[in-house]
């Protein structure tokens, strides 16, 4: 129970669960989630982060009832997802990362059907308005085969959200959306979040979680290796960085410690005069460099940074 005698909106306790491993060992089995830990409140927007691979949608996939953990407990909204799956499942809202959808609807009839299936009636009214708000007005009698990638994600958002949920998963909503219809996605999700819908959102944007979560837990290799508010994770990074552009290629030394975008180098930098060296021995490489900015770091550093801390390889198999 969180301070206010309320369950929280989300609850993993020692969550584990492991597959048969892909190696074909006969009884070798691949941990995919290692006792997960993780307990978010009503109302909060919250960020799960991780590199490919690092468990996130197996998390929500148990979250919403559809794998079942290996060992550990789950709930939404106090409500076992296991014991207590209808309640549970009526409580979440799941955005999943695959575009899964059912070719035979248009997008309309998908949304009243998925209104059926929570029993919800009289829902045209919210149809219309999930409608509006996510820019699928006029694609609603369009049948969903016809629609683009990016239409198609339009309408597992508003799937997900068709019986109000009070709490609302977004694995990778953004994936393959163009600018306009992410900001447009992301205004209609802080207008829920601020009317009391707790968010819980994974991407590979971090520019995103940064704007957006109030708290982040990292994921990797199954495990949790940093949870804190976003102010505190984006403090917790030490020294500044350089960012640069550069003519060239960076020698070795640099690269592997570099955010390399093209042309644009980012270096972690603990001083003035750790500047100063990187500086020095990208123009003894003999390159040219520009637009020198120093900048605090920003969640992709503090990411980088503690995925750098956790290092190792992926041996999650277990004989
Ligand atoms: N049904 C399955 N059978 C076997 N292994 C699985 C299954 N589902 C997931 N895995 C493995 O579990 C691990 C975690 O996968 P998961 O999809 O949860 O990662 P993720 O963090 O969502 O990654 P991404 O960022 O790529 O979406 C991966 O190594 C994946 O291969
Ligand atoms: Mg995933």
């Amino acid at each position: 129970m969180s301070a206010g005698g309320y369950p929280p909106a989300i609850s993993f306790q020692s969550v584990s669960k492991s597959y048969p491993s892909s190696r074909g060992l006969k009884g070798e089995r691949f941990l995919a989630l290692d006792s997960v830990d993780l307990e978010i409140q009503p109302g909060e927007f919250f960020g799960l982060l991780g590199p490919n691979g690092a468990g996130k949608t197996t998390l929500i996939t148990i979250l919403a009832g559809l794998t079942q953990a290996s060992s550990g407990r789950v709930s939404v909204m106090g409500h076992d997802v296991q014991t207590d799956f209808a309640a549970a499942r009526r409580a979440l809202g799941v955005v999943p990362q695959e575009l899964v959808f059912d070719p035979f609807f248009n997008v309309r009839e998908a949304l009243v059907f998925q209104s059926g299936y929570f029993s919800v009636r009289h829902n045209a009214a919210w149809i219309d308005e999930l409608l509006e708000s996510l820019g699928l007005t006029d694609k609603a009698h369009a049948n969903m085969r016809a629609l683009s990638g990016g239409m198609k994600r339009r309408v597992l958002v508003a799937l997900a959200l068709v019986h109000k949920p009070p709490v609302i998963v977004l694995d990778e909503p953004t994936a393959g959306v163009d600018v306009e219809l992410r900001q447009t996605l992301w205004h209609f999700i802080a207008k829920l979040n601020k009317q009391g819908h707790t968010v819980l959102l994974t991407t590979h944007y971090l520019e995103e979680a940064e704007a957006l979560c109030g708290r982040i837990a990292m994921l990797k290799t199954g495990k949790v290796v940093a949870l804190d508010s976003t102010s505190a994770l984006l403090s917790s990074a030490s020294g500044n960085v350089l960012r640069c552009t550069v003519d060239g290629e960076l020698p070795a030394e640099l690269a592997s410690k570099a955010r390399v975008t093209g042309r644009v180098v980012q270096l972690p930098a603990v001083d003035a005069l750790a500047v100063e060296h990187y500086l020095t021995q990208i123009r003894q490489a003999g390159l040219t460099v520009r637009d020198i900015e120093i900048r605090r770091p920003d969640l992709e550093d503090v990411f980088l940074q503690v995925m750098n801390q956790h290092p190792g390889r992926d041996d999650r198999s277990l004989v």
